[in-house]
């Protein structure tokens, strides 16, 4: 029995390709045989409506979890994708931080419960997710420290674009501390470039001068612009499904398999 992988998908930036990655990285190592249990952390729940399902569609919500200690399990529902289990966010989330914000261990709201429900999980059915993806807010708050808190490592989304590296160094510091503070094993899977444009020489000067920069650190997939991937979600589908053999699914699918060689979880497809 492997260990659950958690992995933080984070970017202060808003736009910058987050919960694509997270519904679309999930539905692909869904594919390649993985258990995967995706958690919407963001407020405005598009990894959620993005996979077909409502905001606030449980009885107990990610809200109660994060403020009030209920148990996880409560709000875990199904997708339609096999392998692939969804807490779904809801509208109450943007008021978590600040209903937490004076309280003891609040940077572990989300790792406590995480923890819990994962034990618990594994008592009752013999296993547990072979990965958790957590889609964050694009804000360096509460909730993402909350993620990073409760994260093996972090995956960083970085558009093609002129200010790209802007706001990274802020980011750095935020992991940096998040390490120190409450999670030591933190580390960083990799900044990951998308919305590659080909036929745009901005994005390959993007492209390599990040990859001069951070060196090793970047992935090696890069997910190209594809109008498929921005279609997807309004069909409540990843890309992968949507459209399996468009360039956009192949790419996530590759991404997938670059992070299963590197934490040595290959299995074959489902
Ligand atoms: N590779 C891509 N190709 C085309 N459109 C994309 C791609 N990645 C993301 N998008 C679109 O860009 C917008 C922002 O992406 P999103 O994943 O919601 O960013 P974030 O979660 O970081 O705010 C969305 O409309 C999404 O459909
Ligand atoms: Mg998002």
């Amino acid at each position: 029995m492997s260990k659950t992988r958690t992995i933080a998908i984070v970017n202060q930036k808003g736009g910058v390709g987050k919960t694509t990655t997270s519904i679309n990285l999930a539905a692909a190592l869904a594919k390649q045989g993985q258990t995967v249990l995706l958690i919407d952390l963001d407020p405005q729940g598009n990894a959620t409506t993005g996979l077909g399902r409502q905001r606030g569609a449980t009885n107990v919500t990610l809200y109660d979890v994060i403020v009030e200690g209920e148990a996880l399990a409560g709000t875990v529902v199904d997708t339609d994708v096999p392998g692939l289990t969804l807490v779904p966010s809801d509208m109450d989330m943007s008021g978590a931080e600040l209903a937490i914000g004076n309280e003891v261990g609040r940077t572990i709201r989300l790792k406590t419960a995480l923890a819990d429900y994962l034990e618990t999980l594994f008592e009752q059915t013999g296993s547990k997710p072979d990965y958790v993806l957590i889609d964050c807010p694009p804000a360096l708050g509460l909730l993402t420290v909350n993620a990073l808190s409760a994260a093996r490592s972090v995956l960083v989304p970085l558009q093609c674009e002129f200010y790209a590296l802007e706001g990274l160094s802020q980011l750095l510091k935020t992991i940096e501390v998040a390490k120190v503070s409450v999670n030591p094993d933190l580390v960083i899977d990799g900044v990951m470039l998308t919305m590659y444009d080909r036929r745009n020489r901005l994005s390959d000067n993007v492209a390599s001068d990040v990859r001069k920069h951070l060196g090793r650190a970047v992935l090696k997939t890069v997910i190209p612009r594809n109008v498929r991937i921005a279609e997807a979600p309004s069909f409540g589908q990843p890309v992968t499904d949507y459209d399996p053999t468009c360039k956009g699914a192949l790419a996530y699918t590759a991404l997938a398999k670059e992070l299963l060689n590197r934490h040595g979880k290959n299995k074959g497809e489902r």
